[in-house]
């Protein structure tokens, strides 16, 4: 790889809705749309930023998703400082991924996740209804944008939301850090968390995926107590972090588009495709790592075996082959195909979930406050570094 043109991954966003133009760069000015790239460390990995890449990346065996492999790409010193490298589901390649995911798929179909939406409607009203109470100014993450999905997982999973502010401070710990023993000791603070309810489940069951899956997966054999552990607190983690930066990061895009806010509000049949667009411009979970497990050609290039392969879902998304205009919001266009919730076997759990809960909050948003704007010029609105889940920190908003 040449030293002369490597890109260093990840790097903060200048604009919290706009990938880094480094990433752009790699496939528009260099033509390469898998590039090499430095992480943090030093290490060379192959940064990939092309579309059709980053789709056949995804699918290929080739790659794994075991962070146990110490030639796993971490994007920052805490995560591969970490000696609790052993991620379940989303950190095991099939055939044992297969065998995780499908305990889970039944809980999270459009069917199911369709008769969510009255609960998750209801939860939404109930959040702008106490915002609308107190008066504005009001910060639209801490009011809105992460509880509803918080709330919304909780109910799903049967956890008590009366625990949100123990679990929503352990997973900030776990995602940002500073250091690796944050990471391990939020994963050590949450394990004895879903050990401690699992037992108390198995006592007095109640309603919920982890009762369903401790009546029908652990009472059975079919997982042990301390992956179920496990699973449960990756249900959870990626069940609010994630969809509660959708829901901030979307409000500030809109808010910076006034136009397409406006055809936002005067259509409701275009909800759809507008979060669709919004999860192909914001690629919040920009970074999806993996390690070769065998030699691969793409892109005009050799991935070796044990080399490192980060894929950037943001410019993948913004890749000009495949979208017209790709730096401009258009909530009308046809945004389907994008890797916001990855690809492959891996692709996203929660997505239809997260498109339920954006759709409803994002509308019941616009429709009750019409007059809603930002509390403070766009350029103090703090936003994530680059080395976790994109989104704002802070959203002071005023109506
Ligand atoms: C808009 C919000 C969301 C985004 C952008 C997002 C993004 C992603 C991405 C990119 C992956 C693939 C990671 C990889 O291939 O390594 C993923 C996997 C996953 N997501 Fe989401 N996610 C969102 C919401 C949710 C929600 C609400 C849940 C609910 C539980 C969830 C649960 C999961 C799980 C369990 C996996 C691992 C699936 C597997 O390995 O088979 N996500 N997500």
């Amino acid at each position: 790889m040449a030293d002369a043109e490597t890109i260093s991954f990840p790097q903060n966003r200048t604009c919290p809705y706009h990938p880094p133009t480094q990433y752009l760069d790699a496939r528009r000015d260099m033509q390469r749309p898998v590039a090499p790239a430095r992480l943090f460390d030093g290490r060379k990995v192959w940064l990939v930023t092309g579309l059709a890449e980053a789709r056949a990346l995804l699918v290929d065996p080739r790659l794994s998703s075991n962070r146990e492999n110490p030639a796993f790409p971490f994007f920052a010193e805490r995560l591969a400082k970490s000696s609790l490298r052993r991620v379940e589901l989303l950190g095991v390649d099939d055939p044992e991924h297969n065998a995780q995911r499908r305990m889970l798929i039944p809980s999270f179909t459009v069917k199911r996740t369709a008769a969510l939406r009255p609960q998750i409607q209801q939860t939404v009203d109930g959040l702008l209804d106490r915002m609308i109470e107190q008066g504005p100014p009001a910060d639209l993450v801490g009011s809105f944008a992460l509880p509803v999905p918080s709330m919304v997982i909780c109910a799903l999973l049967g956890v008590p939301y009366a625990d949100h502010e123990f679990f929503e401070g352990q997973s900030r710990r776990l995602l940002r850090g500073p250091a690796a023993t944050d990471v391990e000791e939020a994963r050590e603070a949450l394990d004895d968390y879903f050990r401690e309810l699992i037992e108390q489940k198995r006592a007095t069951p109640g309603e919920g995926l982890l009762d369903e899956l401790i009546a029908k997966q652990l009472e059975t054999g079919a997982v042990d107590h301390e992956q179920l552990v496990r699973l449960a607190e990756i249900l959870l983690v990626a069940g609010h972090e994630t969809t509660a930066n959708m829901i901030s990061l979307g409000t500030f895009t809109l808010l910076q588009h006034p136009d397409q806010l406006a055809r936002m509000r005067e259509s409701d049949d275009l909800m759809p495709s507008a979060v669709e667009e919004l999860l192909r411009f914001l690629s919040i979970a920009d970074g999806i790592s993996r390690v070769a497990v065998q030699d691969i050609e793409v892109g005009g290039v050799t991935i070796r075996e044990g080399d490192g392969v980060v894929l950037s879902t943001a410019a993948s998304n913004r890749d000009d082959a495949v979208y017209t205009a790709p730096d401009e919001l258009d909530l009308g266009r046809n945004a389907r195909n994008h890797v916001a919730f990855g690809f492959g076997i891996h692709q996203c759990l929660g997505q239809n979930l997260a498109r339920a809960e954006m759709e409803i909050a994002l509308r019941t948003l616009c429709r009750r406050l019409p007059e809603l704007r930002l509390a403070v010029p766009a350029e103090e609105v703090p936003f994530k570094p680059g080395d976790t889940i994109q989104g704002l920190l802070e959203l002071p908003v005023t109506w």
